[in-house]
């Protein structure tokens, strides 16, 4: 007997499963450094986060992706979109440089660069919401336009 929602995981096409499940990698990663590292783990977790978030940004951008989706809804919204293009580059550069602080660092240094790394999960978060909320926007005004 099926549990209940594994039907419609079992009705999700390969992309979909891949995205869904990169999604809980990304939410368990992102707890994680949220909660607090042990000196010598962080830079595991942020060298993890970076492939993650990688493949996440990849999603986002390329075809049938957020991005693109929410172009089509609603091209008012472009600008947007670019901003948030770029804050994925951004996002990348400081994670890259975050890891590797966090792999050079010695003990002595964990505390601030565990601080730093906080940061950039709460920003992270912040620009996750926003594309959310951008993303449902342009689904009501899409809906909108249907009156
Ligand atoms: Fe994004």
């Amino acid at each position: 007997m099926e549990e209940p929602g594994q039907a419609s995981s079992q009705q999700q096409d390969p992309k979909t499963k891949r995205i869904l499940a990169n999604h809980r990698r990304l939410k368990k990663i992102l707890s994680h450094i949220a909660e607090g590292t042990e000196y010598g783990e962080l830079p595991t977790q942020l060298a993890e986060l970076g492939v993650v978030l990688a493949d996440h940004f990849h999603d986002e951008e390329g075809d049938d992706g957020l991005f693109e989706v929410v172009d089509e809804r609603a091209p008012q919204c472009h600008a947007t979109i670019e901003k948030l293009r770029q804050e994925h580059r951004a996002l990348t550069d400081e994670l890259a440089e975050l890891c590797e602080t966090a792999r050079s660092g010695s003990e002595d240094d964990h505390a601030r660069t565990q601080e730093r790394a906080m940061g950039f999960v709460t920003r992270l978060k912040d620009h996750e919401e926003r594309e959310t909320r951008l993303f449902l926007d342009s689904w009501c005004t899409d809906l909108g336009e249907m009156d």
